[in-house]
C-alpha cells in the first residue's frame, strides 16, 4: 500500500487533517486503533473558537453545527454570588459555536466517507519508522488479520496524547515541557434543558464549577475534584448539591436537575513538545500538546495545527518549496503557547489548590473583580477565549 500522507489517529486532527488534503487534491490513509463507535461517543469538550468555526465551514463540513451547535455571543463568569458577564461580540466582533467534538468527528467521518478515501478503523500493533532518513516512511498495522505495510511520503502524527508517535522519536530529538494541577474535574452530562443559555465559569469557596451545554435539553457541567478523585463517592444527588452550591448566585439562578446520562473524571495537565516536526513525520493535536480544559483550547488548537500542515503539504506537492514545511513547528508552537498561557491563567484563576491559604484566594477574587470591571481586562480575556485568527484559510 503506498500513500502521500499516512495519518495515524482518527480524532479531530487526523480526521480535519485527512480532509483539508482531499481539499487540496492530496492523498491520505487515516489508520485508528479504536472502533467508530468508540470515537464518535466519546464524551469531549465541546467550544468551537470563531476561526475553527469558520474553517469547518470554508472546508464544507459545518452544515450540521451551523443548524444545531449553538452560537455564544459571551460567556460569565461567577464569583461571591453574582455573575458578570463578558460580551465577546460586543469586545471582539467574534463569537463562539457550542458545538460537541464528537459531534465534529461524526461529521468529519462522514464527510471522509464520501469522498471514498481508506480510513480505517481497529488497527492494531500500529508502529512508525523510517521517517528521519532518506527511505519513505512506513506505518505498520494489522487490519481483520492481516499484516499491512503502507508506504508514505510524509506521517502525520494525530494519535493523542498517549498514542505511539510520539514515543517513536528518538529521546535526545525532542523536549517536553509539562505542568500538573493538583486537581481534576469531575464531569457530567444531563438530560435537563440549559437554564442559562451562555456558559457560567464559577469560582466558589469549595472550588470551581462550569456550567456548559450541548443543546437546548442536555447540560453539560463540571465541578474541580480531587487528582485521584473515585466516582464511587459521588452520587448524583451528591453531583447535583455540589453543582447547586458552587453555582447559585444571589439573583436565583442555578442549573436545572436532570438524570444523569454520562460522568467521568478528567485530569487536568499542560504539555508541549518541541519541535513538532521530526523529518518526515509532524506530530498535531494533542499527540504534540495538552491544556487543561478551562480555556477550552483544545481542540481549537488542533484544527489550527492542521490548517498549518494541509497549508505546507500542498505548497510541497503544487510548488516544490519546502518553506512552510520548515516553517511547520515554529509557527505552531507560537499558538500552542499562547493557549498554554491562556488556559494556565484561567486554570489558576478559577481553582481552590489544596492546602493553599486565603491570601490566594482573595487575589483571585481581586482579579475576577478585575477581569469583570475593566474593558480592556475583559478584552484580554474575550480575545483569547475566542482565538487567534488562524494564519491560514482554504
Ligand atoms: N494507532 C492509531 N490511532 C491511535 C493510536 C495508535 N497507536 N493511539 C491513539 N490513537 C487514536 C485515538 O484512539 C484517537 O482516536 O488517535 C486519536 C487521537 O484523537 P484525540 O485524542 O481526540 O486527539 P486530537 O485529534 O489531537 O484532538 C484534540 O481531543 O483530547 C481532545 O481536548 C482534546 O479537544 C482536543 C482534541
Ligand atoms: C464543555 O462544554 O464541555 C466545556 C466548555 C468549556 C470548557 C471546557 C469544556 O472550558
Amino acid at each position: 500500500m503506498r500513500t502521500q500522507v499516512g495519518i495515524v489517529g482518527a480524532g479531530p486532527a487526523g480526521l480535519l487533517l485527512g480532509h483539508l488534503l482531499h481539499l487540496r487534491g492530496i492523498d491520505s490513509v487515516i489508520v485508528e486503533n479504536r472502533g467508530r463507535e468508540y470515537v464518535t461517543e466519546r464524551v469531549r469538550a465541546g467550544v468551537l473558537e470563531h476561526g475553527t468555526t469558520e474553517l469547518l465551514i470554508q472546508a464544507g463540513v459545518g452544515q450540521r453545527m451551523l443548524r444545531e451547535g449553538m452560537r455564544h455571543s459571551g460567556v460569565y463568569l461567577a464569583f461571591q454570588g453574582r455573575r458578570h458577564r463578558i460580551d465577546f461580540e460586543d469586545l471582539t466582533g467574534r463569537w463562539l459555536t457550542v458545538y460537541g467534538q464528537n459531534e465534529v468527528v461524526k461529521d468529519l467521518i462522514s464527510a471522509r466517507y464520501a469522498t471514498g478515501r481508506p480510513l480505517c478503523f481497529d488497527a492494531e500493533d500500529v508502529s512508525v519508522s523510517r521517517f528521519d532518513g532518506e527511505a519513505r516512511p512506513c506505518i505498520r498495522f494489522r487490519s481483520d488479520g492481516q499484516e499491512h505495510e503502507l508506504e508514505c511520503d510524509f506521517i502525520a502524527g494525530c494519535d493523542g496524547f498517549h498514542g505511539i508517535c510520539r514515543p517513536s522519536l528518538r529521546r535526545e530529538s525532542w523536549r517536553g515541557y509539562d505542568c500538573e494541577y493538583p486537581f481534576a474535574w469531575l464531569g457530567i452530562l444531563a438530560n435537563a434543558a440549559p437554564s442559562s443559555d451562555e456558559l457560567v465559569y464559577s469560582l466558589h469557596e469549595r472550588g470551581f464549577a462550569l456550567f456548559s451545554m450541548r443543546s437546548s435539553s442536555v447540560t453539560r457541567l463540571y465541578l474541580q475534584c480531587a487528582s485521584e478523585e473515585s466516582l464511587d463517592q459521588w452520587s448524583d444527588d451528591r453531583i447535583w448539591d455540589e453543582l447547586e452550591l458552587r453555582l447559585s448566585t444571589l439573583d436565583g439562578w442555578r442549573p436545572n436537575r436532570g438524570p444523569i446520562l454520562q460522568k467521568g473524571v478528567t485530569g487536568m495537565r499542560s504539555f508541549v513538545a518541541e519541535p513538532m516536526r521530526f523529518g518526515r513525520l509532524f506530530l498535531a493535536g494533542d499527540a504534540a500538546h495538552i491544556v487543561p480544559p478551562t480555556g477550552a483550547k483544545g481542540l481549537n488548537l488542533a484544527a489550527a495545527d492542521v490548517a498549518v500542515l494541509s497549508r505546507a503539504l500542498e505548497r510541497h506537492y503544487r510548488e516544490n518549496r519546502q518553506d512552510l514545511l520548515n516553517e511547520y513547528s515554529d509557527r505552531c508552537l507560537r499558538r500552542v503557547w499562547r493557549a498554554q498561557r491562556f488556559s494556565w491563567w484561567m486554570t489558576s484563576m478559577f481553582h481552590r489548590t489544596p492546602g493553599e491559604n486565603e491570601f490566594e484566594y482573595k487575589k483571585q477574587l481581586a482579579e475576577l473583580q478585575y477581569v469583570t470591571s475593566s474593558r480592556a481586562a475583559m478584552t484580554s480575556l474575550a480575545e483569547n477565549y475566542t482565538g487567534l485568527p488562524l494564519e491560514v484559510g482554504l
